[in-house]
């Protein structure tokens, strides 16, 4: 044989006979053992000595990763660099983490399965098997059931390969040169592929493009977001204004948000007092209301020291301060409305009663900083 030999092939057209003959030849150990069959055939893969695939380990391994690096990450985003309260729940809850993490296991575990298959499994970019180009291959795709002993040693011995298939009942057998392409792809056929797949993608693209925009303006074929309707944010030449979207009736007040009778906090620090009694229930409400919407800024004893990263420039008041733990509980709703410099103005977020609640809450933590001996039981 002049050119150096890829495998033999011995050719069956009964899966129990196939099945047999990697039986016996497999203890022979006369080179690797591969089969080709148009169907699958039971027990094949334990004749042949086929190894589970390493692919599931390996996608297990990165999905595991992925979820904890997802985890790890969300936990340090949320609990570390920048800890915000949401809706009053623990900084590090991995509940609300679920479908980022999910996701991530899902991509990594995708991403491995993919790539480990095409690249590390089957050797992409190397296209093409030397069986595929065998005499026996048009055979095999229809109705015949090969057994292949692959050469793996220099000391490969075509002829007792040659002559166990056809020993262990082959019909007819086949020696497979390894091709003249046997290397991996050049460079020329690396671009040549590229540019096939990128010239796919502008077919897919276009075509779809295409199929959106023109084919469906045929009636009856009208797209639903093509109907006539009034979008909000859009011109609309319905109204003479022009506009999709109508302006509140002069004087609508929203419901719960009177407009305050007073311009300035020091205005409502006059104005207003206190209207809640200071009870436990009102309490938990002004402590539920500070730790979600002030701790952020103020800090959860309220000295003013932001839970946010350095990268937060503000300087939130210190409740603290014989400054402003002299001022009267009407400045600080007035604050709590109106907002004052760059403290947010809550009259949008927060109920009357949660602002009052609030400022019990403030109050509760300056005593409980500077407790009187009238304090103790
Ligand atoms: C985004 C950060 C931020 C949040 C959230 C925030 N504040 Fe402030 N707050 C500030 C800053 C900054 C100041 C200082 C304003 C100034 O004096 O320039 C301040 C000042 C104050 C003052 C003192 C005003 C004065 O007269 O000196 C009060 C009272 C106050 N905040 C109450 C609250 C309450 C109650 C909440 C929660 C509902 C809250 N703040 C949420 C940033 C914040």
């Amino acid at each position: 044989m002049s050119s150096a030999t890829f495998a033999v092939l011995g050719l069956f057209s009964d899966a129990h006979k196939i099945v047999d003959a990697a039986n016996q030849i497999r203890p022979r150990k006369l080179g690797r053992l591969e089969a080709y069959t148009p169907y699958p055939v039971h027990g094949l893969d334990r004749a042949i000595g086929l190894q589970p695939s390493r692919l599931g380990r390996l996608v297990m391994l990165m999905g595991v990763m992925g979820a904890g690096l997802a985890l790890l990450f969300e936990g340090w985003v949320s609990a570390v660099d920048y800890p915000l309260v949401t809706g009053g729940k623990a900084l590090f809850s991995w509940q609300a983490f679920v479908p980022v993490v999910f996701e991530v296991t899902v991509l990594f575990a995708t991403f491995t399965a993919g790539l480990a298959m095409l690249f590390a499994f089957n050797k992409l970019p190397f296209f093409g098997h030397p069986v595929l180009h065998s005499k026996a291959i048009k055979d095999i795709t229809r109705d015949k059931l090969a057994l292949s002993i692959e050469a793996t040693s220099a000391g490969f011995d075509a002829e007792a390969a040659r002559q166990a298939l056809l020993d262990s009942g082959a019909e007819s057998v086949e020696v497979v040169p390894v091709p003249s392409w046997d290397r991996p792809l050049s460079l020329v056929g690396f671009l040549r592929t590229v540019a096939a797949i990128v010239a796919a993608c502008v077919v897919a693209g276009a075509g779809l493009y295409a199929a959106e925009k023109l084919i469906p303006v045929v009636p009856p074929l009208i797209h639903m977001h093509d109907q006539p309707k009034l979008n909000a944010f859009r011109e609309s030449s319905f109204f003479a204004d022009g506009r999709g979207m109508r302006p509140a009736v002069a004087g609508t007040v929203a419901r719960g948000h009177l407009p305050p009778a007073f311009a300035t906090p020091e205005e409502a620090g006059i104005l207003l007092s206190n209207p809640l009694p200071l009870t436990q229930a009102i309490a938990e409400r002004g402590r539920r209301v500070f730790n979600d919407h002030c701790a952020i800024c103020h800090g959860t004893v309220g000295n003013g020291v932001p839970l946010l990263s350095r990268a937060y420039g503000g300087k939130p008041g210190n409740f603290l301060s014989n400054e402003i733990r002299a001022r009267p509980d009407g400045h600080y709703f007035g604050v709590l409305m109106l907002g004052k410099n760059a403290m947010p103005g809550y009259a949008a977020d927060l109920d009357e009663d949660d602002r009052w609640a609030a400022v019990h809450y403030i109050r509760i933590l300056q005593r409980a900083q500077n407790a009187k001996d009238e304090d103790l039981p």
